[in-house]
């Protein structure tokens, strides 16, 4: 092993306004994988995370709930711990970047950068809401789409024809918080002159910090040109005012890789030990775990920011794509949008660390979950070879043999030298990240020691020669502690377990090279519980429940975690992957804000087609009219009251943006107003004649 590694790893902060789902864990597992590898081989690593805190979604969120921002954040801090902590994600300190250290190195970078010349001040134009006194991100304002006339989108962009375009051009554009159409302010805003850094950040990527794939696309952005980036925002505004000023704010994205610092900062002091020796010092490596969606800030701006205030760029920027769940990307209405805690609540967190290092590779490509095929490959490789293993020949050596290995000779010896030289390739394969590739070898390997105990049959050899038997289990015993060391960095609890068997503490790599031989072990207890497709299919249902719960109770629901970060990230390397609007209701309060209710899109259809749903005595199938939002099916239970046939031709009122439903009998896209008591007969709401399908009421 070559020398001892001074190395500082981060993964991305994630956003204090929404939970963490099972997409963020891509990255987390990722980072803890190679963090967890990296201390095996007993280097010096200390893997710095925290919560993103700062921002204007974060702000409303809490006065939505009524709360302070400093409340909401302290208590998503709580919720996000556990929810890594339970994925066995163990960083080295998980911080925040609304603290004292962050302010310090946010107010110390700025400084320098404006003492050398790089932040510029100038006036712009932006959209402004005169009842709420505010500037509006683009992501607040909505209004009719200019290219397809879709209702109720996004200031920048259209969900539904992904045109692009600026708010101005959107019509009937409303603030999102109140519903007032806004006006257009000038304000000073402050720029870091990114361009200043063309050339250094060209040196430095020439040094090859980022994945090849990442350079091409980072030639695409230089021959675009760097330009200036705004980083200021007008009051009111949560986060740190900029020094010298007295309503400007460092916009989130200035202060949230900060954040990296800030955490460093607070584990040095807490620990007594030095920042510089992390952020200043050459040799120590600086390596950040980051999503495709926010490569522009990693790669750009942050390191800019560093050679600007005379700290080191980072060595490594590694960049990993996008979950997508049965190749598509997660979605409520599908049932797969999962929070990590919906997960834990029906399935072991060590599956899907699992699963997804089965996953993993160096490159930027998106990684599929597909919930059977999880299933399958645990149970098979984690059950059926490693657990297997290990369970019948430490049984048998207990039940027959005392609990003493004997010695490795023969087959055995070759089978236990051919895992020891597999070790450093496996080895290789965690450092560059190629975790798909390591474990598809371990799992080759646990399966030449099966086949090696399945044609040296040692419950056979027993019979004639107990010895003999002994060593053949011996070897059998070694090839699993090898396995649990190759294993070790994915599955640390079940590591755990094994090595408690082997009667073994304090694990490192090095015990690769250490044979266990004549000395008794401990009897066998349960290494790993099989998955089952029980548990996946009630933990799909969860998914498909409205919303989680728990995380919309804790923030303003998933609705704001999933549009929040792309209120904040503007430019992205590659479309990062949006969730679909914000559900209509909040599901956890019987009181629903206005702007929730106003998003609610009523519109005329017109009934094409209805029939009854067999095997359903209250469902009505119906094919709608929405004029130009085109012709969908909806299902309602109105069959009771109204016969099929007398439906075709009515016009009716549909709640028309309801993400889809998925039911037993197909999926709902939209709903009906009807009404109806107990018993009594449902009445339609609709319009008898002069409605247009399509049209909006209010
Ligand atoms: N707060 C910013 C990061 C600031 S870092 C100085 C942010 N937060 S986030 O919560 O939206 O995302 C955190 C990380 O999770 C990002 O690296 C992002 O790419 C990653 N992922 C979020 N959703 C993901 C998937 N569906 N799949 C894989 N990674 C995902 O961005
Ligand atoms: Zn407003």
């Amino acid at each position: 092993m070559n020398g001892k590694r001074r190395i500082l790893v981060t993964s991305a902060l994630p956003y204090a306004n929404g939970s963490i789902h099972i997409g963020h864990l891509v990255e987390y597992i990722q980072t803890d994988i190679w963090v967890r590898f990296q201390k095996l081989r007993g280097h010096e690593c200390r893997y710095m995370c925290a919560d993103d805190t700062h921002g204007t979604p974060i702000m409303i969120s809490a006065n939505k709930q009524g709360i302070t921002p400093d409340e909401l954040v302290s208590r998503m801090h709580g919720e996000h711990s556990r929810d890594f902590a339970d994925f066995l994600v163990e960083f080295d300190n998980y911080y925040t970047t609304n603290s004292e250290e962050n302010r310090h190195y946010a107010e110390l970078i700025y400084g320098r950068l404006k003492d050398k010349g790089h932040i510029d001040v100038r006036e712009i134009e932006q959209a402004w809401c005169p009842h709420d006194g505010m500037f509006l991100p683009d992501r607040m304002i909505r209004g009719t789409c200019p290219h397809c006339q879709a209702a109720d989108q996004y200031g920048d962009s259209c969900e539904v024809c992904s045109a692009t375009y600026n708010p101005t051009d959107l019509k009937d554009a409303r603030c999102s918080i109140c519903g007032t159409p806004p006006e257009t302010k000038r304000s000073q805003h402050y720029f870091f002159r990114l361009g200043d850094f063309a050339g250094k950040l060209q040196e430095w990527l020439a040094g090859g910090p980022v994945q090849e794939e990442m350079r091409n696309k980072l030639g695409e952005w230089f021959a675009e040109g760097l330009k200036d980036w705004d980083i200021s925002r007008d009051a009111p505004y949560f986060g740190f005012r900029i020094p010298g000023t007295v309503d400007k704010y460092f916009y989130v994205w200035l202060d949230a890789p900060i954040g990296y610092m800030a955490s460093t900062r607070n584990w040095c002091d807490r620990n007594g030990r030095s920042f510089d020796e992390f952020w200043l010092n050459p040799d120590a490596e600086i390596v950040h775990f980051i999503g495709k969606d926010i490569v522009y800030f990693h790669t750009l701006f942050w390191p800019a920011m560093l050679m600007g205030a005379d700290f080191r760029a980072p060595n490594r920027v590694y960049v990993h794509g996008f979950l997508t769940v049965n190749g598509q990307k997660m979605s409520k209405s599908r049932g797969t949008f999962l929070s990590a805690r919906q997960y834990l609540q029906h399935l072991d967190p060590e599956y899907l660390r699992y699963y997804y290092a089965c996953k993993l590779t160096a490159r930027v490509e998106d990684i599929d979950l597909n919930m059977s095929d999880l299933v399958a490959r645990v149970n098979a490789d984690l059950g059926n070879q490693f657990a297997n293993l290990g369970s019948r020949v430490v049984s048998f050596l207990h039940k027959r043999l005392d609990g003493r290995l004997g010695r490795l000779t023969g087959d055995g010896l070759a089978l236990v030298e051919s895992l020891e030289k597999a070790a450093d390739e496996i080895a290789q394969l965690y450092e560059g990240r190629e975790y798909a590739k390591a474990m598809k070898r371990i799992a080759a390997l646990a399966h030449d020691a099966n086949q090696y105990v399945a044609n040296s049959a040692p419950w056979s050899a027993i019979k004639g020669d107990p010895e003999e038997a002994r060593n053949i289990l011996t070897a059998a015993v070694n090839a699993f502690a090898l396995l649990n060391v190759f294993l070790t960095p994915v599955m640390p609890r079940m590591s755990q377990r094994v090595e408690k068997i082997l009667g073994r503490t304090g694990l490192t790599w090095d015990a690769v090279h250490e044979r266990l031989e004549e000395r008794t072990i401990n009897p066998f207890e349960s290494v790993f519980t099989k998955a089952t497709d029980e548990a996946v299919e009630a933990l799909l249902q969860s998914g498909l429940l409205p919303a989680g719960a728990d995380a919309a109770a804790a923030a303003g629901g998933e609705a704001a975690g999933s549009d929040t970060p792309a209120a904040e990230n503007p430019p992205a390397a590659v479309e990062p992957q949006s969730e679909a609007p914000p559900a209509a209701v909040e599901p956890q309060s019987a009181e629903i804000p206005f702007d929730d209710f106003a998003k609610v899109d009523l519109r005329v259809a017109k009934i094409i087609e209805a029939k009854g749903v067999e095997g359903a005595d209250k469902l009505v199938e119906l094919l709608i009219d929405l004029g130009q939002l085109g012709r969908r099916t909806i299902f309602a239970g109105i069959k009771k009251s109204h016969k099929p046939e007398d439906l075709v031709g009515r016009q009716i009122i549909v709640v028309s943006n309801l993400a889809p439903r998925k039911m037993k009998f197909g999926t709902s896209h939209g709903m009906l107003l009807a009404a109806s008591s107990e018993g009594t007969t449902i009445y339609l709401a609709g319009l008898e004649t002069g409605a247009k399908p399509g049209q909006r009421i209010s």
